[in-house]
């Protein structure tokens, strides 16, 4: 099971300031100490956190693949095509959502230009995984599309309450899981994973990635904030010759 490391997060931080840091770059340098697999992160059109330059300087310095998550958009494909991460991850993109809210649509009036966009990431020797729900109808037809890979959903299962629900979002995503495998796809999954909720679904058999961001950055914050306020009162009293 490969982890790999969504570090948007930590430049929406930088963003809220538009100054230049903390510096996902350098976030990225330390999860792959961590253990880190690849290294992703989603170049919004509204570039509301990760920057052109951030996905620019980790091409240059990362040392685990990059999957690179972006809408099916012409000037972001073109950066795809430009930049060749090892890995692209098609999603869907709405101005209003605070996250990735649901799986791409991968019905009939989208198919045409998800078909197209895979191909030219696929000529440009990108391997290819589309976001979507863990749904047989929705997984058959992303099958379709000819991308290597699919990644599950998990905001379901990470949002259910109970122990019903929680099961019930289980049994979606192995059976999801199974099917795409026979299918000849890759699975990865990801959204809303925690340090509470990850397990089972890093135990599904035939599931290869797990994408995880948020919990990740927030966890990071609390376990590294004590020895950087100590840090900064080192300082005080090193001004004040204490
Ligand atoms: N996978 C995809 C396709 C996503 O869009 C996101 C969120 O950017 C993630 C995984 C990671 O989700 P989270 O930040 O909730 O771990």
């Amino acid at each position: 099971m490969r982890l790999y490391i969504n570090v948007d997060h930590v430049a929406t931080v930088r963003q809220a300031r538009r100054t230049d840091e903390p510096d996902p770059v350098r976030a990225a340098v330390l999860a792959e100490l961590g253990g880190a697999d690849g290294i992703t992160v989603h170049l919004r059109e509204d570039r509301r956190h990760i920057q052109d330059r951030d996905v620019d300087l980790l091409m240059r310095t990362a040392r685990t693949p990059i999957n690179l998550e972006l809408a099916v958009t012409e000037g972001i494909l073109e950066l795809a095509e430009d930049w060749r991460p090892h890995q692209a991850t098609l999603v869907p993109e709405k101005r209003q959502e605070v996250t990735t809210e649901g799986g791409l649509d991968v019905s009939a009036p989208s198919a045409g230009n998800i078909r197209n966009a895979l191909e030219r990431l696929h000529t440009a020797g990108i391997r290819t995984s589309l976001f979507i729900d863990p749904d047989p109808e929705v997984v058959r037809r992303a099958a379709d599309l000819g991308p290597t890979a699919v990644e599950l959903h998990t905001g379901e299962y990470a949002n259910a309450r109970d122990t019903h629900g929680i099961q019930e979002q289980l049994g979606r995503l192995r059976a999801a899981t199974e099917l795409a495998r026979e299918l000849g796809l890759a699975v990865h999954a990801g959204h809303g994973l925690t340090y509470e909720n990850v397990m089972p679904v890093a135990a599904i058999p035939g599931c290869e990635e797990l994408n995880i961001g948020h919990s990740v950055v927030s966890r990071s914050v609390l376990v590294g904030i004590e020895r950087s306020v100590r840090e900064m009162k080192e300082l005080l009293l090193r001004a004040s010759g204490a």
